[in-house]
């Protein structure tokens, strides 16, 4: 009998498509796969970035082990953007094996105060741009009927907060939307994570307008998370085997208890 907990990390030969993968957390999260082997296409606006990172990965591979990179310049919240990306996959590729829709921003203002077109960018990101990614990412794994799909959700996403009347709404709409896909998909092979990281430090602080108190209000000396963090978590999801579907990990720095 196969050892029950030996671990399956090796991602050799799966492809993956990362979203928001030119910084913080899709950043690792492409890292770790391309390290384990497998073929992962960077998206996001900033085509300096992905290639930079796609660059990166690629000189470090010493040609061994290593996953290819393929850069795909896109916004989420175009149709036609994640479609194009889809379609560079499977003709790199032939397939897609891993979804990482992650690309997302944070707003924090009391209602009254909030900028409604800063809203709007922010629900079409955080929303619609996922359902787009969900969509046109998981329509290949069900012709498969296997696959593996993480939706990066936040802590926000189920713990609501003063300030977080905007960004909380759209990622409980994220937790939201990764149940229903994954009772919808779920049947049919294919394996949906959420994952729900408390504060990260990335580029997410300075896109937010984070000032420093907010920060600190937030974690209260506690030491925060960085993005590998969360690249080691969602290993850990897209490593089991095809019967067990790990349906939510929330991750949050030990000592924070905000929210
Ligand atoms: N950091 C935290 O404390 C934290 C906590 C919980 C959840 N999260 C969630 O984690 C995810 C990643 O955040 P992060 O911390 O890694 O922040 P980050 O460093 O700012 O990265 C955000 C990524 O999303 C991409 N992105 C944003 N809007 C996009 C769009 N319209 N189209 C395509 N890509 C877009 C950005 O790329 P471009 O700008 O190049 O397009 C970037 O690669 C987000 O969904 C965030 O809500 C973060």
């Amino acid at each position: 009998m196969a050892d029950p907990v030996k671990p399956l990390s090796d991602f050799h030969e799966q492809v993956a498509i990362v979203t928001g993968a030119s910084s913080g957390i899709g950043e690792a999260i492409a890292e770790a796969l391309v390290q384990r082997g497998a073929h992962v296409a960077l998206f996001a606006r900033r085509t300096d970035r992905i290639r930079a990172l796609a660059e990166r990965l690629s000189r470090a591979t010493n040609g061994e082990h290593y996953g290819e990179t393929l850069t795909v310049t896109g916004d989420v919240r175009q149709l036609e953007d994640v479609q194009r990306l889809v379609r560079a996959v499977l003709d790199r590729w032939g397939r897609l094996d891993i979804l990482i829709a992650n690309a997302g921003f944070g707003y924090r203002k009391p209602v009254v105060e909030g900028d409604p077109a800063r809203w709007k960018e922010m629900i079409d990101t955080n929303v619609y741009g996922l359902l787009l990614t969900l969509k046109f990412g998981i329509q290949p794994m069900l012709e498969r009927g296997r696959g593996k799909v993480i939706i990066t959700s936040s802590v926000a996403g189920r713990v609501a907060t003063p300030g977080g009347s905007a960004y909380c709404g759209t990622k409980f709409a994220a937790s939201a939307i990764a149940d229903s896909v994954r009772q919808e998909v779920g049947p049919r092979g294919i394996q949906v994570t959420s994952i729900e990281p408390g504060v990260v430090i990335s580029e997410f602080q300075r896109v937010a307008e984070y000032t420093p108190d907010i920060l600190a209000n937030m974690l209260k000396g506690a030491e925060p998370l960085m993005p590998g963090d969360i690249a080691r978590a969602v290993v850990f999801a897209l490593e089991q085997p095809a019967h067990v579907g790990i349906s939510e990990i929330l991750v949050r720095p030990t000592g924070q208890t905000y929210p």
